[in-house]
């Protein structure tokens, strides 16, 4: 049988996409196995030029592997995945690999990692981003996994990934879950920005009461400029398509009701137990649940709002919403690369952010321009503790802030809800506060619970005696 370096396990369109990808790359050969045959039989078919090795079972498959064997499962993540890993696990040896390409949540690619490596085979959890067309064409890859498994990896990701002035856009993250943590934050990342562009088209309709064709033609504009990206792209043809049965733009007849498959709600859980605020994704999520409920919305339709808004000048408004969504998309992604630094914190992962900025700036979801000046801040300060205080970013977002709160002014007297614009400049209000009420809570714990508070004038922990005299104690006396 003639052998192959690489094998795709999972052929629904991802799957296929990829295995065609890594088969039009020089120097690959790439077996193919699906659990129904047909759909294994119908990308041959439909594919002649790929030259695929074709496995009709899955010994089959291992058999056409050369060693050590390197398998890309491509399948829905959960319990489907643990399936495939058990029986990949039965016809593989140690030595070889096994990628999980999928959605995986990080804590079952660590729990996956730990358990085939007793078998001397290597696990490998890779984020992949891009969707159809970027697993077809060069997507973002994020592999964790060991570093034994990423020196075989590593070529073939190198060559299906997307490229940047000349660079791949993948590198080896960390260990087990790295790489599909990496890749959660970068969709509640993706969850942010779409729901920032969101809020921006709404206030800009709303506001100027511009069609949505004339507001993709804003966004156009906008993607000379500071904000170019790949989701400020496609919602300008969104917004530009016609409905053909209606003759209606189409996205006035799509139900406003945001669906999500996950990533964004795990980014939020994870984020809280790490105590990282990534409150502009939170935000993002909670609109999108907020949406989802029509049996909420309608109880809530005859609730008062305020007259009708319209905006006086209408190109400094539109001015003024492209400066708030810069500065709270610089707040999205400081937030998300926090995150990243806690969890490696948590996990013990050695991540390189600047990397993590380079291999995003092609082929994912939240490609977009800025993406080169994040890389050059943690190139230049590798430690930095919060990306919008390097100077390039404390630069935008100061530059932004008037902007930004006539905006967050507009929407709220407006009765517009912009969720993720108010909490991305209470954010920057927070950090920027010389003095919060955090205080007022320190009081209040030790008022209810004797938690105890320190002091700005002297070192130590204390506690006032609140049911007593009121006196204040040093804390190692109130038990
Ligand atoms: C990507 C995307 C992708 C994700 C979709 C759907 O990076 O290619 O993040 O992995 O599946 O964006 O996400 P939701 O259905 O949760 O919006």
């Amino acid at each position: 049988m003639s052998h192959a370096n690489i094998g795709v396990v999972g052929l629904a369109v991802m799957g296929s996409n990829l295995a065609r990808n890594l088969a039009s790359r020089e120097g690959n050969r790439v077996a193919v196995y699906n659990r129904s045959w047909d759909k294994t039989e119908h990308l041959v078919d439909a594919h002649p030029e790929a030259n695929f090795v074709a496995a009709k079972s899955i010994q089959e498959f291992a058999a056409s592997l050369s060693t050590p064997r390197t398998a890309i499962i491509m399948v829905k993540a959960g319990a489907g995945t643990d399936a495939v890993i058990d029986q990949l696990c039965e016809v593989f040896e140690p030595g070889d690999i096994i990628v999980d390409g999928g959605n995986a949540l990080f804590t079952d690619t660590i729990r996956r990692e730990k358990a085939v490596r007793e078998t001397g085979i290597n696990f490998v959890g890779a984020g992949i981003s891009g969707g159809e067309e970027g697993a077809l064409l060069g997507p973002s890859i994020m592999p964790g996994g060991s570093a034994e498994a990423w020196e075989t990896l590593g070529p073939i990701l190198r060559s299906i990934a997307a490229v940047v002035d000349g660079e791949p856009c993948v590198t080896h993250i960390g260990t087990d879950g790295a790489g599909h943590f990496v890749k959660m934050i970068h969709n509640g990342i993706e969850y942010a920005d779409m729901q920032l562009i969101a809020e921006a088209y709404d206030l800009i309709r709303r506001g100027t009461g511009k069609s949505p064709a004339e507001i993709a033609d804003v966004f156009t504009e906008w993607n000379k400029g500071e904000l170019e990206s790949y989701l400020i792209e496609i919602t300008a043809e969104v917004l530009r398509q016609v409905d053909a049965a209606t003759g209606k733009p189409l996205v006035d007849v799509i139900v406003d009701e945001a669906g999500s498959k996950g990533t964004g709600v795990w980014t939020v859980q994870t984020a809280l137990s790490l105590g990282t605020p990534v409150s502009g994704i939170a935000e993002a999520v909670f609109a999108r649940g907020l949406s989802s409920h029509p049996e909420q919305r309608s109880l809530a339709k005859s609730f008062p709002g305020p007259y009708a808004f319209t905006v006086k000048d209408a190109d400094a408004f539109i001015e003024d919403v492209r400066q708030a969504l810069y500065a709270s998309k610089i707040v999205a992604y400081s937030q998300g690369f926090d995150a990243i630094r806690a969890g490696a914190d948590e996990y013990n992962w050695h991540i390189n952010l600047g990397e993590v900025a380079r291999i995003w700036r092609g082929g994912c979801i939240i490609r977009a321009q800025f993406l080169n000046p994040i890389t050059e801040a943690y190139r230049a300060n590798e430690s930095l503790a919060l990306l919008m205080a390097a100077p390039y970013f404390a630069k935008a977002v100061s530059g932004a802030q008037a902007a930004w709160r006539r905006v967050v002014i507009a929407a709220t007297e407006a009765g517009i809800p912009a969720p993720a614009f108010g909490s991305s400049l209470s954010y920057y209000d927070g950090l920027r506060a010389d003095r919060l009420p955090a205080a007022v809570i320190q009081g209040q714990r030790d008022f209810f619970g004797a938690h105890t508070y320190k002091r700005i004038d002297k070192p130590g922990t204390f506690h006032t005696l609140w049911s007593g005299d009121r006196t204040e104690i040093a804390a190692e006396d109130t038990h």
